[in-house]
């Protein structure tokens, strides 16, 4: 096994965090990777622009965007309907940039009328929205003016710009207008934002924007293609034997809730407005927390064989017993072992016919110890699968460790190498 990544110093690491300001830069510390990764891989496995690369868990779209950049054809995958429109949003860069600052203008004005029309008569949610969202996480008046915006956004709706206006307000609304934190897990700051700026902070972001699209114009007709969909059930959208290279990072199995990390913007942008709406949007996500695990699950039965997975599932649930822990969430710690890993193996199924003899795949995940501090070795774990499946295991490169806050030890991000033979 090489580990490549690690003899790449962390120097380089943090230089390409802080680059690509803007559009670019939407969720980065949320729930996207480093650009340097898929450039890093896109340079080692030979990419070219004859190639094409899927990122069947491509959240905001680094992959896609970092491909466009280099000229290479890409696609994507993103089950979270706010994360494909981001995503969607950030490889669109034919964009008449000079209509969309007249029109942001014009929506900026009749924000500002509309803001001193309603005097003291403040706009708020219904209470099914607000039931979905986390207790505090805006305040009053930056509701108010949210919802005025969304208001006008919508009268004044222009279809060629109303992806890249949506955007730059979600993430105005999650970064500036909110009270949400991010470190690393969504919370609610104590000191709470009173009022803020709507309507001049969208403007810069619809600048920043702007400046990005300009210094990308020339790539703007590589192609790159999102689609709203299950990474899981995704044969009926690519072709057969269509795709070259696989470059993505799925959700590890890490309580890491994705839906609850993009509530505000999924219930203000009403791609949820019922709680209904919340259930259905987590069961097409992987399940890789205690949160969307769901009576009738079957993913796991694409495991049921591999002793690995049932050995570390049942281990598990043996731990759980045998401290006495009782929670509804302890008791489904084994049951998102179960799921996590049986999801992956009917994704890795899924994608045989679509990929193309000799194809190569590099999956980044990362190993977990919160399950009564029994060791989750993503990376080992999905490399076996992986192989019992037909694939061939290139390397497991170490990207990085971060420091377990249970168990004090060092945890491994991985890059899962495999090759597809087409056998
Ligand atoms: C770790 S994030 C990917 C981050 C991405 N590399 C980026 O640059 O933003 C994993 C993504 O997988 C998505 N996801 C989870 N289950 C999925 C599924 N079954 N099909 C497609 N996407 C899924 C989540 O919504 C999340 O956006």
């Amino acid at each position: 096994m090489s580990y490549a990544i690690q003899n790449k110093p962390g120097v380089e690491q943090n230089k390409l965090y802080s680059e690509d300001v803007g559009i670019h830069d939407w969720y980065r510390f949320v729930l996207s990777y480093p650009p340097h990764l898929v450039r890093y891989y896109i340079e080692k496995l030979n990419i070219d622009n004859k190639h094409t690369i899927l990122d069947p868990f491509c959240g905001t779209g680094t992959t896609l965007v970092e491909s466009k950049k280099l000229g290479i054809p890409s696609i994507g995958i993103e089950a979270n309907p706010v994360v494909e429109m981001a995503a969607r949003t950030k490889i669109n860069w034919n964009i008449d940039c000079n209509s969309l600052l007249k029109h942001s203008s014009l929506v900026a004005k009749e924000v500002k009328k509309r803001l001193k029309a309603c005097g003291n008569n403040l706009k708020s949610l219904d209470t099914e929205r607000e039931k979905l969202l986390i207790k505090n996480s805006i305040s009053v008046i930056p509701l108010h003016k949210s919802l005025v915006f969304l208001e006008v956004l919508n009268d004044l709706k222009d279809e060629r710009f109303h992806d890249i206006e949506q955007t730059a307000f979600a993430k105005q609304l999650v970064f500036s207008y909110s009270n949400l934190s991010f470190s690393p897990e969504v919370g609610v700051r104590r000191k709470k934002k009173i009022d803020v700026s709507v309507v001049e902070l969208w403007l810069e972001q619809i600048q920043k924007m702007v400046l990005d699209l300009r210094s990308y114009h020339s790539n703007k007709r590589i192609q790159a293609k999102v689609y709203l969909g299950d990474a899981r059930a995704m044969s009926q959208l690519l072709n057969r034997k269509s795709i070259d290279f696989v470059i993505t990072s799925p959700p590890y199995p890490n309580e890491k809730d994705y839906t609850r990390i993009t509530r505000l913007e999924a219930v203000l942008l009403n791609f949820m407005s019922v709680k209904k709406d919340l259930r259905k949007s987590k069961e097409v996500l992987l399940r890789s927390n205690t949160r969307n695990i769901y009576k009738g699950d079957d993913d796991e039965q694409w495991v049921a064989n591999n002793k690995c997975i049932v050995e570390l599932a049942d281990t598990i649930e043996a731990r759980r017993i045998e401290l006495g822990k009782t929670s509804g969430f302890e008791r489904l710690y084994h049951k998102v072992i179960r799921n996590y890993f049986g999801g992956m193996a009917r994704h890795l199924k899924e994608l045989k016919p679509i990929l193309r003899s000799g194809a190569q795949l590099a999956y980044v995940v990362g190993d977990q110890a919160s399950y009564f501090r029994i060791p989750v070795r993503t990376g080992k774990l999905l490399a076996n699968i992986a192989t019992n499946m037909g694939y061939e295991l290139v390397s497991i490169d170490l990207f990085r460790t971060r420091l377990s806050t249970i168990t004090k030890e060092q945890l491994k991000e991985e890059i899962v190498l495999l090759r597809w033979q087409g056998r």
